[in-house]
């Protein structure tokens, strides 16, 4: 009976630890999942912005509402794991790499430039029980260049509600193909 006891504490012990286990595939998935959600959300929505067939809107949506979606999708996602974007050239302060988040982008920016397969995530160990699971953001479609492209290329009304908001002339010069930032999700136990 002692025995047994002391098998079904062992037991219980190994599974409540398990649970508490973050497994690496485990971050990448979840990773994955927020990832992707936050693109195709940001992607519809840039979409139906465009419908209107004026870039206006479509700068609205980008200054008024993309941050909103994204702290949306963020605390869906609960207390354990924060949605970002950054970049080496943000436009809004909030998306400004940290120091142990540009090297990562770096990366990205130099595996783009060497034509190699640039990697779907990279994961980094923050400590013990953190992990920040980056995906390189590229100028994908041509909407991108529209708002990121050669600075005397963008449209002069948003090039002037950019600056005003932002109070920084940031964010421009990106080449189809190139990294533009990446998302970073930051998962913890
Ligand atoms: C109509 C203009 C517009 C278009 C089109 C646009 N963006 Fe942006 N982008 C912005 C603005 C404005 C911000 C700052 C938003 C904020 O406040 O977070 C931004 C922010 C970003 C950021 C975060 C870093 C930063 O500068 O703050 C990334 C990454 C980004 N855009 C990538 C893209 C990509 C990739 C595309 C094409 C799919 C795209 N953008 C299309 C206007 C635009």
């Amino acid at each position: 009976m002692k025995k047994l006891l002391i098998y079904s504490f062992i037991l219980s012990s190994f599974l409540f630890a398990s649970q508490d286990v973050l497994t690496l595939d485990k971050v990448k998935e979840v990773a994955f999942q927020a990832t992707s959600e936050l693109n195709s959300e940001l992607k519809k929505e840039l979409k139906e912005a465009k419908k209107s067939g004026k870039t206006k809107e479509m700068t609205s949506f980008c200054i008024d509402e993309s941050a909103k979606l994204i702290e949306k999708i963020d605390k869906k996602y609960g207390s354990k794991v924060s949605i970002k974007r950054v970049s080496l050239n943000n436009r809004n302060e909030k998306s400004k790499a940290q120091e142990n988040e540009i090297n990562i982008l770096k990366a990205f920016d130099l595996i783009q430039k060497s034509d190699a397969y640039q990697s779907k995530q990279i994961v980094q160990i923050v400590d013990d029980n953190t992990y920040k699971v980056y995906s390189p953001i590229e100028m994908k479609s041509r909407d991108c260049k529209k708002c990121h492209g050669l600075e005397n290329k963008v449209d002069k009304d948003s090039k002037k509600r950019f600056s005003e908001v932002y109070k920084n002339n940031r964010g421009y010069g990106y080449k189809s193909g190139e990294i533009r930032g990446a998302v970073v999700i930051t998962i913890s136990k």
